[in-house]
């Protein structure tokens, strides 16, 4: 496989931190985790500071920054809080999520059309610091287009709908989804943008998204950090690796 080929997996390490916090204690650590995962053949660390410290800590991002030594993939809301963050550490990329209070996890893309005055200037004061900037967006092509114009470097195509209907068994809707994360790769592509994607991905799921040209970053953290529980992280992610490289063989 060439270089240009290679699909990049970043593994997302927020459910460590989730899991220390159910108990208020200092293990397990999402460094250590993060670490492992750099070991298993991660080519990138995600984690996402949420505003109400559900998992990551601004401790966690300290000791990231420190420890990781390949690029920490900082995902955050549009605030000024966490934009202050995100100047002071200079991550190598930051990704800007939507964020609800009372979500489980990111449900939806983010609306950088209806907000894109705004966003503009946000983008530009993170690029300046020289970090990476992506939108996590859905698949419509008003988003993709207004990603562009204000001057994102990077989108992320949320995959969470594509994964739901696979499980729930609705073929048609998924195959409709997958279609149309395919259009909104190739037109974000035509656009100059860096396409990755992610949300709610399993050894079940990856192929069709691994497989898309455009794709050059798949984030993955939930069903990982699942499957680590059975067989350890390393194998986890080594499987994960294996399935992503051959659908982008084949
Ligand atoms: N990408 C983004 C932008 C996310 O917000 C998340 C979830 O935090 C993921 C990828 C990873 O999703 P999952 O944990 O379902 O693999």
């Amino acid at each position: 496989m060439t270089d240009q080929n290679k699909l990049r997996l970043g593994v997302n390490i927020d459910h460590v931190a989730t899991v220390r916090n159910a108990r208020g204690s200092a293990y397990p650590d999402p460094v250590r985790a993060a670490k492992l995962a750099e070991g298993a053949g991660a080519d990138g660390i995600t984690a996402h500071l949420r505003e109400d410290r559900r998992h990551i800590r601004d401790g966690d991002i300290d000791g990231l920054m420190a420890a990781l030594s390949t690029p920490l993939n900082f995902e955050m809301a549009a605030t000024d809080e966490m934009q202050a963050i995100a100047l002071k550490h200079r991550p190598h990329a930051v990704c800007i999520v939507p964020e609800k209070r009372e979500e489980r996890t990111t449900e939806g893309g983010l609306d950088v059309a209806g907000d894109d005055n705004r966003l503009a200037g946000f983008v530009a004061k993170l690029r300046e610091a020289g970090c990476r900037v992506s939108l996590f967006i859905g698949h419509e092509e008003a988003q993709i287009r207004a990603s562009a114009r204000i001057g994102a470097q990077v989108i992320e195509l949320h995959t969470g709908a594509y994964c739901d209907y696979h499980y729930e068994g609705d073929y048609a809707a998924r195959d409709a989804e997958l279609e149309a994360l395919k259009a909104g790769a190739a037109l974000a592509h035509s656009l100059g943008l860096e396409v990755h994607a992610g949300h709610g991905l399993t050894y079940e799921t990856v192929a069709p998204i691994a497989a898309m040209p455009e794709v050059r970053e798949l984030n993955i953290g939930h069903f990982l950090m699942a499957e680590a529980l059975f067989v350890g992280m390393k194998p986890a992610i080594a499987e994960m690796r294996r399935l992503m490289d051959e659908a982008r063989d084949g």
